[in-house]
C-alpha cells in the first residue's frame, strides 16, 4: 500500500491571508481572512475586556505587510501591543492635519463642535474669505468678521466660544500640514497616541480630521500604498448613519483605504454602518439590543446568537466574505503582543 501524506486542514493557508485564530467546534483549522477583504472594512465589537484591542493588534501586525497601517489609539495601548510600531504623540513636530480644503474644514468643525447652521454659515464665510493657516488665525478672523444683524452677533459669539476650546491644544493640530503621513511606511504601523488629549471633543476632532486628511491625501495620489486604519472607540465619532465617517465608509474603499471600526456599543453605530463593513468580528456582548443587532446584521442562527453573551476573552464569532458561514474562533495573539504582564519573582529567600 502506498503512503499518502495528508496535510491536516489546520495548516492549510489561503495565500495572502491574515491569521485570525483557530476555530472551535468542527474540524480543527486555522481561520484566515484575505488581506484585501479588509479594504471593504471590518468591525470588531465586544464589551470592555472581551479582547477587541488584542484582536485588532493581531490583525494589523499582519496587515502591515500588505499596506500602511494607521492606528487612532484612543487610550495609548498599541505601543505595547505592536513591537515594531512607531508611536507618535501629536505635537508641533508631528501635528494632526486638519484638511485645508475649505468645505472639508467647515464640515469637520460643524460636526465635531456640533455647530448650529447659523454658526456653520459664519464659519464657512470666514474660511472662504480669509483662508486661515492656523487655529489662532481662524479665531482671529472670526473675531473681525463684520456683524450687522443681531443674529449674526449672537451666533458669532457662540461660534467663538466653541472654537476657542481648540486653543488649549493648538500645537497638536495644524491646517494643511500633512507631515505626519510621511511616517506611514509599510511594515511599521503608525500609532497616533491620543491618550494625552483629555477633552472628548478634541479627541473626536483629532480622529475626524485625520480621517478626512488621509482621504484627501490618498485621493490626490499622495500615498501610493493601501492604507488600513484602526479606529478605537468608534461610537464616539460614528453617529447613526449621518456622520462624516459613516459616509466615508462607502466612499473610501475605491481609494484603497480599509477601516477597522472598534466599539463596545454597536447600537450607537447602527445597522447601516455595520452593513458597510464586510468583516464582522463579534466578541462577548451583554446588551440585548447589541446582540440582536449583530445577530440580525450577520444573519446568525438562534443557536449562535445565544453564544454571544457567553464568549470567553479572546473568543469571537467571525463573519467574512470569504467564509460560507460565521465561525467560532479563538483569536491567536500575535507573537509581538505580550499576553499578560510578566511578573518577575523577587530575588533572595
Ligand atoms: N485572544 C486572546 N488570548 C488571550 N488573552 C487575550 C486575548 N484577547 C484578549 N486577551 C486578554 O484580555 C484582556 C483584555 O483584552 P483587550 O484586548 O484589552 O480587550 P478590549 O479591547 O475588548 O477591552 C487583556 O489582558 C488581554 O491580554
Ligand atoms: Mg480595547
Amino acid at each position: 500500500m502506498r503512503n499518502i501524506t495528508i496535510i491536516p486542514s489546520k495548516y492549510r493557508n489561503v495565500t495572502g491571508g491574515v491569521l485570525i485564530g483557530e476555530n472551535i467546534g468542527g474540524i480543527p483549522k486555522y481561520v484566515y481572512i484575505p488581506a484585501t477583504d479588509f479594504l471593504r472594512h471590518c468591525i470588531i465589537v465586544g464589551t470592555t475586556g472581551s479582547g477587541k484591542t488584542t484582536t485588532a493588534s493581531t490583525i494589523v501586525a499582519q496587515l502591515s505587510s500588505y499596506g500602511a497601517v494607521l492606528i487612532m489609539d484612543w487610550y495609548g495601548e498599541y505601543g505595547n501591543l505592536l513591537s515594531g510600531a512607531q508611536v507618535v504623540k501629536p505635537g508641533r513636530s508631528a501635528p494632526i492635519p486638519i484638511p485645508s480644503d475649505e468645505d472639508d474644514m467647515v464640515s469637520i468643525f460643524e460636526e465635531v463642535l456640533e455647530l448650529s447652521s447659523a454658526q456653520a454659515y459664519i464659519l464657512q464665510r470666514v474660511i472662504d474669505a480669509y483662508k486661515p493657516r492656523t487655529l489662532s488665525e481662524l479665531i482671529e478672523y472670526i473675531e473681525i468678521y463684520p456683524t450687522e444683524a443681531k443674529w449674526v452677533i449672537e451666533s458669532k459669539h457662540a461660534l467663538l466660544r466653541r472654537v476657542s476650546m481648540l486653543l488649549s491644544k493648538e500645537k497638536m493640530f495644524s491646517i494643511g500640514d500633512y507631515r505626519l503621513f510621511k511616517l506611514l511606511k509599510t511594515h511599521q504601523p503608525l500609532v497616533v497616541d491620543l491618550s494625552g488629549i483629555r477633552n472628548i471633543i478634541l479627541k473626536r476632532l483629532a480622529v475626524v480630521a485625520l480621517l478626512k486628511a488621509i482621504e484627501l491625501v490618498k485621493s490626490a495620489g499622495g500615498i501610493s500604498d493601501r492604507v488600513f486604519i484602526v479606529l478605537e472607540e468608534s461610537h464616539n465619532v460614528v453617529a447613526m448613519g449621518k456622520s462624516l465617517i459613516s459616509r466615508m465608509l462607502s466612499e473610501v474603499r475605491k481609494l484603497g483605504i480599509g477601516i477597522i471600526l472598534i466599539t463596545q456599543s454597536p447600537s450607537i453605530l447602527g445597522h447601516s454602518v455595520i452593513m458597510n463593513c464586510n468583516i464582522r468580528i463579534v466578541h462577548a456582548l451583554k446588551s440585548r439590543d447589541d446582540i440582536e443587532l449583530m445577530s440580525r446584521s450577520i444573519g446568525l442562527s438562534k443557536e449562535l446568537t445565544e453564544v454571544i453573551p457567553r464568549l470567553g476573552t479572546g473568543m469571537a464569532l467571525v463573519d467574512s466574505p470569504s467564509s460560507t458561514s460565521p465561525e467560532l474562533v479563538r483569536v491567536k495573539v500575535h507573537e509581538a503582543a505580550p499576553l499578560t504582564s510578566v511578573i518577575t519573582p523577587k530575588s533572595g529567600n
